[in-house]
């Protein structure tokens, strides 16, 4: 799918995980405002999604979408138009069937040539399109319609395809959009973001420019995990190459949450090949992936209900006997130099160490 976009992981906010329905453009022009205010925005976060319930129930009599007029009075041009004047992206959502999953507004299932055009006049920047009231048509036909009608719409506009990993989109998305599902729908709990993780990481090797596996959005700051929890959620889904989707309400940032959204050595893993899990050991586990420069991104992760000690061999990590490393921990923001032969740690329940080790 060659729109140009998505040579390395999208970064922004999606309005689904903190507001599922209850969204309004004055959310949204705030997001905005917050997403500069606080920093992130200079870390990379650029896009500002919309999710489902933005329009009215049904199409104009020229059977086009329009906003809904109780929430989004001006309508999406000029929201658009707020949105790039702070220097950010506008996406949008839709689903490839005749209405979204809410049931609150119109599907683009048979009409997404014009819906696609629609979205391009508007300013649009990135299209999530869901996969509710599907008529049972198989996804492999429903996206590439899409895919075809964005290309066709005169704007580069990034595809995310939400298909929930039903038909492996791994294998064929990325002749279609730039990301896609490898899950159904996460949720603010420890098992739900563990389960994501590993169903998107045996997809690994189909991940890379213009085309990211997508284990579901971030809820990080969400409330339901403890501060470990979500640094590891943050931290797998920087290794796993995932889109770095926020999920909370930004306009209420803690410190915390935001420390742990705003770590630049965290992020700057999260820009290149997917890393994976490369030891599991009674819910001690490894993950890693390379980076450019023969480094490693590593994670050392205790998925135990008890403190242990996680280890990663050179033989693990596949660095030749002998190699010496400096471990840069990228939490602590502190390198420990000539490290060989193994790396390890011991960490609290749910708790991870992420490390850059760079040979010497
Ligand atoms: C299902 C998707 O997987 C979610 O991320 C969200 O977009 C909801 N639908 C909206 O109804």
């Amino acid at each position: 799918f060659d729109n140009g976009l998505g040579k390395t992981p999208p970064m922004g906010w999606n309005s689904w995980n903190h507001f599922q329905c209850s969204i309004n453009e004055d959310l949204i022009k705030e997001t905005a405002d917050a997403m500069v205010s606080t920093g992130l925005a200079d870390l990379g976060y650029e896009y500002i999604n919309i999710d489902d319930s933005w329009g009215e129930l049904n199409r104009d009599s020229q059977g086009n979408l329009v906003a809904k007029s109780s929430t989004f009075p001006s309508g999406m041009k000029a929201l658009a138009d707020y949105v790039h004047s702070k220097g950010l992206k506008l996406g949008i959502y839709s689903d490839a069937g005749n209405q979204t999953c809410s049931k609150t507004m119109p599907g683009s299932l048979g009409h997404e040539g014009k819906d696609a055009k629609t979205f391009a006049s508007w300013g649009i920047d990135y299209l999530k399109y869901d996969n509710c009231e599907n008529n049972n048509i198989n996804p492999k036909e429903r996206y590439p319609a899409m895919s075809e009608a964005l290309l066709n719409s005169g704007r580069s506009i990034f595809f995310s395809l939400c298909e929930w990993g039903s038909e492996d989109p791994a294998t064929w998305g990325k002749s279609v959009g730039n990301s896609w599902r490898t899950t159904g729908d996460i949720e603010d709990k420890w098992d739900s973001m563990i389960s994501r993780a590993d169903q998107n990481d045996k997809w690994a090797s189909y991940a890379g420019p213009g085309g990211w596996n997508d284990p579901d959005m971030l809820e990080v700051g969400n409330g339901g995990m403890t501060t470990e929890e979500y640094r590891s959620h943050f931290s797998i889904w920087a290794l796993a190459k995932a889109p770095l989707l926020i999920g909370c309400d930004i306009r209420a940032l803690d410190n915390i949450t935001k420390k742990l959204l705003s770590n630049f050595e965290v992020i700057a893993v999260n820009q290149g090949v997917q890393g994976k899990k490369v030891k599991s050991n009674d819910d001690l586990e490894v993950w890693a992936g390379p980076l450019s420069y023969n480094k490693l991104a590593v994670v050392l992760w205790n998925r135990s209900s008890s403190k242990a000690t996680v280890t990663a061999s050179w033989s693990d990590l596949g660095l030749k006997p002998g190699t010496s490393v400096d471990a840069r921990d990228l939490w602590e923001h502190s390198t420990q130099s000539s490290v060989s032969g193994d790396i390890s740690s011991e960490l609290d329940s749910h708790a991870c160490k992420m490390y850059v080790l760079s040979p010497n």
